[in-house]
């Protein structure tokens, strides 16, 4: 199995002090190449005039231009969401570069607010990705949408912190969002050492909290934070759903002072709309400890799993 965290650190450090995205794209084509096993072509499409053009790749030759629409690296952009696909030959308009793949997972790449490219990975087995893979490849995108923006000159990404009862529905309902580029789940607020999650639900003072990378030119805080209310009961103390302790209390914890205007904005609308003190907490980031893997993407991974959302909320853009 692929150790996406180790990956996600390989592309951080193989970014630093690079100056064309290509090279980042080499060196993530040959990272991912030697990271996943059973794979026969790993790379990238670039877009450029509205088509997607060979990028840097490893594997056999492929073909050079892909319309947007057409074969699965097209979809993906068509339909700006990653295409995972347990049989190419159940695809239709499936583009076979090598005639030995037989599953495959596109993921889009953003950066100046628009499609910028697509991550391609192809496999000889049927149904080789799994919902695992897919998110770790997402964030291994996300960190190259990063430094593709650095490299543009564009605005960097922002990142809130957000604690809504259990982090499982809570990272599920944002991950849904256009613009979010990465969510992890964690323990914010507690005391200044990493607990286990045992720690947490035995009272740490950490609170369920869950990382949103956005980049504002596709979403803004505020409606990141309106979308929040939105699954939240701003009013309860240390309880949400079903949950009850001080580990599910509600809190919007910020890193940048300057992202205060826009959170009080939308916290004063909804007091003045509840008519009562909101039990919120609106406090900067003290400390954020990553939760242990299992946590990571919980629904995705356990789709019939514990969740204080409702289920219709956590996939908007079907309704
Ligand atoms: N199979 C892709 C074409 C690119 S190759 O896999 C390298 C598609 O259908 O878009």
């Amino acid at each position: 199995m692929t150790d996406y965290d180790l990956m996600r650190r390989q592309l951080e450090s193989l970014s630093e002090g690079v100056t064309w995205d290509i090279t980042v794209l080499s060196n993530a084509a040959a990272l991912i190449w030697e990271s996943l096993d059973d794979i026969n072509w790993a790379g990238f499409y670039l877009m450029k005039d509205g088509k997607l053009l060979l990028g840097p790749f490893q594997g056999k030759t492929a073909c050079t231009v892909i319309e947007t629409g057409k074969g699965v690296c097209g979809t993906a952009v068509a339909e700006d969401r990653t295409q995972l696909v347990k049989n190419v030959h159940e695809f239709p308009g499936h583009i076979a570069c090598d005639s030995a793949s037989n599953s495959e997972i596109v993921i889009p790449i953003h950066a100046g607010g628009s499609v910028y490219g697509v991550l391609d990975i192809d496999s000889p087995l049927i149904a080789r990705f799994t919902e695992d893979d897919r998110a770790g490849l997402e964030a291994a995108v996300a960190v190259l949408e990063e430094v593709i923006k650095k490299l543009q000159g564009g605005s960097e990404m922002k990142t809130i912190y957000l604690a809504g009862g259990c982090f499982w529905g809570t990272q599920k309902f944002f991950d849904q969002f256009d613009g979010v580029i990465r969510t992890e789940v964690g323990y914010a607020n507690g005391p200044d050492s990493a607990p286990s999650y045992e720690d947490v639900c035995a009272s740490s003072g950490h609170a369920e909290t869950v990382l949103i990378e956005y980049d504002e030119e596709r979403i803004s805080l505020e409606k990141i934070l309106d979308n929040y209310f939105m699954v939240i009961d701003p009013v309860a103390v240390n309880r949400q759903g079903h949950d009850s302790g001080i580990q599910y209390r509600t809190g919007i914890y910020y890193t940048d002072p300057d992202m205060l205007p826009a959170i009080r904005k939308v916290y004063e609308e909804k007091e003045k709309m509840i008519g009562v003190p909101l039990a919120v907490e609106l406090k900067p980031l003290e400390n954020f400890f990553r939760a242990e893997e299992y946590h990571q993407k919980y629904l995705d991974k356990n789709p019939g799993g514990y969740c204080h959302i409702p289920r219709a909320l956590l996939n908007l853009k079907e309704k």
